[in-house]
């Protein structure tokens, strides 16, 4: 068989966005071990003062998120945030309806930021609008971000938090169209109250960055027609509109898995769309961007079967193990982000440890990185700077869902420093492909390198006692010659191009 070829050319000139610092998001939410015995475990041979796990820190500053979005999720729709502060013995334990479980409160807000300084990110703060409202969320606002003289201002300093938070961006509410959802809205109702939270929060701080709830995925029977009547009701109060977002092959076929940022390019289009013509109806030219809070590879279909002790604590809730094939997947769906970062502007790879996570813990254990660890860590290292127009030529491969669809999946980042990553995915189960990168637009090309992440095995996993069965590896086939790059991506490949000036 002769081997697939696939063409891609840029040039430094034509852009398509800076890469929002806030694409690199993740997500940490009181659900199973995400919290408890995942950041947070106060006995762990490696735990600081607070509690929290040192190797899990090492790691976590590894993958590089830059933003961390808490305390959920579903759980935030019956969460009071005053429960997680304040002298850890008075902290009540709560049952967690969004879960099933007891929550016990040794978490909370001030914990929080300690994780969010001791790895250096944004925290993105969600606030509940299924049990709670309006007055609440001024209320935490208050204790988070007031500096002095209020009754909550001066609470948060007697828990030993001089300094506010500085809390800028806010979640109004979670997934507020889903039946699961604890205080399920209408679009009318969830609209309305977006829109008094958000004015009511910025009468505190004009400088707020908000997002409204978006539809949870982009299956939901009212997927557009939700978007259009919340920002008919709070386009002027919020920036942001969300979308969420989990891809497993279900009952499909894997093809249509591999080709899942097909899905996540339509969502993003239809969000867009939407959101647009409501603004072209007020007559402005205020844009909301979007905010894709949670995207992942998740096997939910696992979790619908499985069943729960009810109102234990942490229990194993959500841990998909990822494989080679996910990765790649995973990979692909970060591409996307990084293609649409015009209108993407924030993002959350949900979530951050063993819920759906690229970071695994056991308990009074290791830590280690699940196999979508590495897209992301090289994503968020080397995909920093302006996305980059890129004209592409691959061939396909047939989906069920989707019909053909190009084997290569790319995007291209130019950096400041002069150097250009190309995040390229062959998305054939079978198949091979050469790629021919033409850089001769670049000033110079120096050295090239690639570093790829695949198995002869889809399924292949890391697991406690094989941690590193897949990881990223150098691929020796870069060649070179006048601004021409040539690398071969094996089959069902998650690969990093570095071309430095
Ligand atoms: O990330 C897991 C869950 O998925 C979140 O709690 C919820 O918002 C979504 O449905």
């Amino acid at each position: 068989m002769a081997q697939r070829q696939a063409r891609i050319a840029f040039d430094p000139r034509f852009t398509v966005a800076d890469v929002p610092d806030r694409l690199f998001g993740s997500f940490v939410e009181h659900l199973g071990r995400c919290v408890y015995t995942g950041i947070y475990e106060p006995g762990h041979p490696t735990a600081d003062a607070a509690g929290l796990r040192g190797d899990v820190l090492e790691l976590v500053r590894e993958l590089g998120p830059t933003m961390i979005r808490y305390p959920g999720g579903n759980f935030v729709s019956g969460y009071r945030w005053e429960d997680g502060v304040g002298p850890k013995q008075d902290r009540p334990r709560r049952l967690d309806l969004a879960w099933g479980v007891t929550e016990t409160n040794q978490f909370g807000l001030g914990e929080f930021m300690k994780f969010c300084r001791a790895v250096g990110v944004e925290p993105n703060m969600a606030v509940n609008l299924g049990t709670r409202g309006l007055q609440e969320a001024l209320d935490l606002m208050e204790y988070a971000n007031h500096p002095s003289g209020t009754a909550l201002s001066d609470l948060r300093r007697s828990h030993g938090d001089e300094e506010p938070y500085g809390i800028k961006l806010w979640c109004l509410g979670n997934e507020m169209d889903g039946p699961w959802q604890i205080g399920q809205m209408t679009a009318t109702e969830y609209g309305r109250i977006a829109d008094q939270t958000a004015r009511a929060m910025r009468m505190i701080d004009p400088s707020l960055d908000l997002v409204a709830c978006g539809s949870s995925s982009r299956g939901m029977p009212t997927f557009g027609s939700w978007e259009a009547e919340v920002l008919a009701n709070c386009y002027k109060s919020v920036d942001f509109i969300s979308a969420h977002a989990y891809y497993h092959p279900g009952d499909g076929d894997i093809p249509s898995f591999m080709a899942s940022a097909q899905d996540m390019e339509l969502f993003i289009d239809g969000v867009i769309a939407t959101a647009d013509a409501v603004g072209a109806e007020l007559k402005t030219d205020k844009k909301i961007n979007i905010s894709f809070d949670e995207w992942n590879v998740w096997y939910q279909q696992d979790w619908e079967k499985s069943e729960h002790a009810k109102w234990v604590e942490a229990p194993r809730q959500l841990e998909d193990r990822y494989s080679a094939m996910d990765a790649v997947v995973f990979g692909s769906l970060l591409i996307t982000l990084l293609r649409r970062a015009d209108r993407v502007t924030a993002a959350c790879l949900a979530q951050l440890v063993n819920i759906i996570g690229p970071i695994m813990t056991e308990p009074g254990g290791p830590a280690w990185r699940q196999t979508t660890f590495y897209p992301f860590a090289e994503a968020s290292r080397h995909g920093r700077g302006k996305v980059l127009r890129v004209s592409a030529d691959s061939p396909g491969f047939d989906t069920d869902k989707y019909g053909e669809v190009s084997a290569l999946h790319s995007v291209a980042v130019a950096g400041e420093d002069g150097s250009v990553t190309v995040f390229a995915v062959n998305r054939d189960l079978d198949r091979p492909l050469t790629l021919t990168v033409d850089a001769g637009a670049l000033e110079s090309v120096g050295s090239v390198t690639c570093s790829t992440l695949t198995d002869e095995d889809p399924d292949a996993r890391n697991t406690i006692d094989d941690q590193n069965r897949v990881v990223s590896v150098e691929n020796k086939t870069v060649t070179t010659e006048d601004g021409t790059i040539s690398v071969e991506l094996p089959a069902m490949s998650w690969n990093t191009i570095r071309i430095r000036p």
